[in-house]
């Protein structure tokens, strides 16, 4: 506005009366874009791309006042903007790019024989996303449609003793109000459908939706919600999983039949997986030491920056009656039709659901939120209806990371050798089930972290509460097991005196040693080499020299140095039925290639990587290759865009296609030209004849030249078979097809006197299998660990007495662009024979050795041991003056 950037969302439309007004709209185009949205889309800066458009305009707003700013400008001049995917660095440095066009950093690429694979290609998306015509969901607009809100539980627990709908139902506008009695099947859930729709008789959560508006405008709807009356009988809540756990106290979930049934593990227990190898308690009694620690982990918010938004609608189905078709933005469009199927009772086949550009998810919109209740009101109303929720909404209405608290023991040998692991941990899992038992599962399974130890106890249980729901976020309940083993490494490391590096070089997992849950690793395991590159950079060794050599004095500030390492399961694993990807691939006439798929981009990258493998599977280029993805009528189902498993799933089954698709191509063009199939190849879009450079043919050529015939091949990748849960000594036990790892070393400065918390540098080595997209991969990673960073000093998602406190996206304590360290990164890259040219996902492995490296680091700088996050100031200064007390007290 008049040259300066402000917030739209706050600038009151009268300020801006007779001013100037720039939006993105005004920089440029797809086709012409302005040079900033260019530099988003070459340095790999647009991830999700929902908050792109703002940080263009921000950046533009800063060039045009200082044309050559440092870094500490750009982070200065953006920092009134939120990315949640990137991490910052690319924006930076898509800002620095245009502002100095001749030094633009190189992305680094590994040296490859491949043409496409290890090429940071521009993103299918990206210019879309620099350029703001990407469409959200709450973008889709039809004439005609409605507007639904809904009215929400106020109460973490309560009765519903009566609900009167007549003055709402009467005001003009109004076109329809649902109850839990319109329903025709009032359950759902992703893996247990335990969850009504709209509640019934009974709430048990705040946020818990209770009736549902269709109206002409927002405003009415929301009129109609204040003419709502409910009687309401408040019951005390079960908000502690200790309190839940006590026979005495009642079922959260008293919902016959189906919400019992899961509860095989006793009462308000969602799940319970153990581990039980070994001889644990005889391994305890021959160690040379053995430490303890009592972690406990916070509930978050995902953060996302595009609220979960809807557009339903009936059309004319091809085949008779109609067709409900829903836009919204899920991470597993299929999953998300069944339980619409099911809550409606409507034909799977008379439900279409469309993926919008979908900005950002993490895990938190695997669950269905708007689309049954969007949907319901569509049927009624026979209009179209859209349902936006404000942020507020959002954040009551979707999951959140379990929190999780209990105790770790470990016990190691003189040398260091670890000899047993005991883990023991409570997740709160709130009043419905979403996707507890495997939020469990995997914390079992990465429980005793990624180290080879051949006693293990461990027992994860998720408990029913009053309190928010604990759904799936990157991670996935690795993040809560990783901090709560790293700080008992580092405590165990300490007791035996040995430097925390070297303790986890001599216990890292590495090809022909078993994880924790006894499976035998076999290849592609790059921790040690992850461990050993992370050191070297962070120059460990030097470091602690030095600070041993020149101790501080008077100054307040205190450096430190930590390690976390990682790893993360590829794919659902555990026998999953669910765990498989299709993809069809077609040569169109034209010659552009065209893959289809039903996965869903979340801002992952998926689109561009899949169209990299298929290009280099193909013999053409990248430019050549277009997708389509996310249609449930036009695209064959891929599975869930979660556990890190895209790339590989959907990238093997876009591999197999490609290789078929090409196979068709040489046959025929064999019988076209007349030489010996044997002889042809694609090279770079061509049909060439090997031996003679002349006889060669375009892909477009071969389809004029076949006439009638098509070319397309499809896959579906059934990944080789792991074994459901129950951990296992037998040869051949397999969790899970593959795994990624990680190390990461964070350097930090601790203020003695006021507890805080500055991280000055996380140093990331990460082992990818192969790498498909540089930028990508790197997007990745800094996005994961400015996430882990949040995690570990501000995040934040409060409750009190069942309440959320966090109602405002900044109250959450997500980090900006001016808190985010320097990031170096570093891949690794042990080929996985069974990924896609050797690649494995890396999706969410980054987010989750943060933690425990920025904690261990305070300790090694002020000597105090925080194990429960978020590490706040106050926390810190607590644990000092506990400390100084006790020295005071010895003395
Ligand atoms: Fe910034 Fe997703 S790219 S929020």
């Amino acid at each position: 506005l008049n040259g300066k950037a402000v917030n739209a969302c706050t600038t009151p439309l009268r300020v801006a009366d007779g001013g100037e007004v720039l939006t993105i709209e005004g920089l440029g185009t797809p086709v012409h874009p302005h040079p900033l949205q260019r530099a988003f889309a070459d340095c790999g800066a647009c991830q999700c791309g929902f908050c792109i458009p703002g940080f263009v305009v921000s950046a533009a707003a800063l060039l045009e006042k200082n044309p050559t700013p440092t870094v500490e400008e750009i982070r200065e001049g953006l920092k009134e903007n939120v990315c949640r995917c990137t991490g910052y660095q690319q924006i930076i440095e898509a800002v620095l790019s245009a502002a100095y066009p001749s030094s633009k950093p190189p992305i680094p690429e590994p040296p490859s024989p491949l043409k496409e694979i290890g090429r940071s290609r521009t993103r299918k998306d990206a210019l879309e996303k620099s350029c703001g015509t990407a469409v959200y969901a709450a973008d889709l607009y039809v004439a005609g449609m409605l507007h639904a809100a809904v009215l929400r539980s106020p109460h973490p627990h309560a009765r519903i003793r009566s609900i009167d709908t007549a003055e709402a139902e009467a005001l003009t506008g109004v076109h329809g109000v649902l109850t839990a009695k319109d329903v025709p099947h009032n359950r759902y859930g992703l893996i247990t459908p335990d969850q009504p729709v709209l509640a019934e008789g009974k709430v048990r959560c705040v946020g818990e939706p209770v009736l549902a508006v269709a109206a002409e405008s927002e405003d009415i709807a929301h009129e109609a919600l204040k003419k709502v009356r409910i009687v309401w009988e408040v019951l005390p809540g079960i908000l502690d999983p200790r309190e839940a756990l006590k026979p005495e106290v009642p079922y959260v979930q008293d919902l016959e039949p189906e919400g019992q049934v899961i509860q095989e593990y006793g009462k308000n227990i969602g799940s319970r997986r153990q581990v039980n190898r070994g001889d644990v308690d005889r391994a305890f009694g021959e160690c040379a030491a053995v430490v303890e620690a009592l972690v406990t982990t916070q509930r978050v918010e995902h953060g996302y920056l595009d609220p979960e938004a809807c557009l339903s609608c009936l059309e004319e189905h091809a085949e008779g009656g109609d067709m409900l078709v829903v836009h919204s933005a899920g991470q597993n469009i299929f999953a998300d039709r069944r339980q619409i199927s099911a809550a409606l009772k409507r034909e799977i086949e008379s439900i279409r659901i469309i993926l919008p550009h979908c900005g950002g998810a993490f895990g938190g919109k695997e669950d269905v939120v708007s689309q049954i209740i969007c949907s319901l009101l569509t049927v009624k109303t026979g209009r179209p209806v859209k349902y936006v929720l404000s942020r507020e909404e959002s954040m009551l209405d979707s999951t959140k990371r379990h929190p999780f608290y209990g105790t770790v023991k470990a016990g190691a040998d003189a040398s260091g050798k670890l000899l047993a692991v005991e883990v023991n941990l409570v997740g709160d899992t709130g009043a419905y089930t979403s996707v507890c038992d495997i939020v469990m599962t995997r914390g079992a399974t990465h429980a005793s972290g990624p180290y080879e130890v051949d006693n293990v106890r461990v027992d994860v249980i998720g408990v029913y509460t009053n309190n928010p729901i604990g759904g799936a976020m990157r991670g996935f309940g690795t993040p809560q097991v990783a901090f709560a083993i790293e700080v008992t490494m580092d405590k165990l490391a300490e007791a035996l005196g040995i430097d925390p590096v070297e303790f986890r070089l001599t216990n890292a997992l590495e090809p022909g040693k078993k994880t924790g849950a006894g499976q035998r690793l076999l290849r592609s395991v790059g921790l040690k080499e992850c461990i050993e590159k992370a050191a070297e950079a962070s120059a460990w060794h030097d470091f602690k020299r030095s600070r041993r050599r020149a101790p501080e004095e008077e100054n307040p500030w205190r450096r430190g140095i930590g390690i976390g390492l990682a790893f993360k399961n590829v794919g659902l694993g555990n026998a999953s039925e669910r765990d498989k990807a299709a993809a069809e691939i077609t040569l169109e006439p034209g010659d552009r290639v065209k893959i289809r798929t039903g996965a869903a981009e979340v801002g992952q990258g998926m689109t561009t990587i899949l169209c990299q493998l298929a290009a280099e599977a193909l013999g053409v280029p990248y430019e050549q290759v277009d997708i389509e993805i996310g249609d449930t009528l036009r695209t064959p189902e891929s599975g869930v865009s979660s556990a890190s498993r895209q790339t590989f799933m959907t990238g093997n089954a876009v591999v197999r296609a490609a290789q078929e698709l090409k196979e068709q191509i040489l046959r025929v063009a064999s019988d076209v030209i007349d030489v010996p199939f044997e002889l042809l190849n694609i090279e770079e879009g061509v049909i060439r004849a090997g031996g003679n450079p002349n006889l060669l043919m375009t892909l477009g050529e071969l389809c004029q030249r076949a006439g009638e015939r098509t070319f397309k091949a499809d896959n579906l990748y059934v990944p080789p078979i792991t074994h459901a849960w129950g951990e296992s000594d037998e040869e051949g036990y397999k969790t899970h097809v593959t795994y990624g790892y990680g190390a990461q070393i964070a350097e930090v400065r601790v203020n003695e006197d006021t507890g805080e918390v500055v991280v000055d540098r996380i140093v990331a080595a990460h082992d990818v299998g192969r790498t498909i997209h540089p930028a990508a991969v790197r997007g990745q990673i800094g996005g994961g660990i400015v996430q882990g960073l949040g995690y570990t000093l501000w995040e934040e998602y409060r409750v009190e007495n069942g309440k959320p406190k966090s109602k405002l996206f900044k109250k959450c304590g997500m980090p900006g662009i001016d808190q985010v360290p320097k990031i170096k990164t570093i891949i690794v890259e042990d080929h996985e024979a069974d990924g896609p040219f050797g690649a494995q996902g890396v999706g969410e492995i980054s987010t989750v050795p943060t933690a425990p490296a920025i904690a261990n680091a305070i300790y090694d700088a002020v000597g105090v041991r925080i194990t429960d996050l978020p590490v706040t100031p106050a926390k810190v200064r607590a644990a000092l003056r506990a400390r100084q007390k006790l020295v005071e007290t010895a003395s």
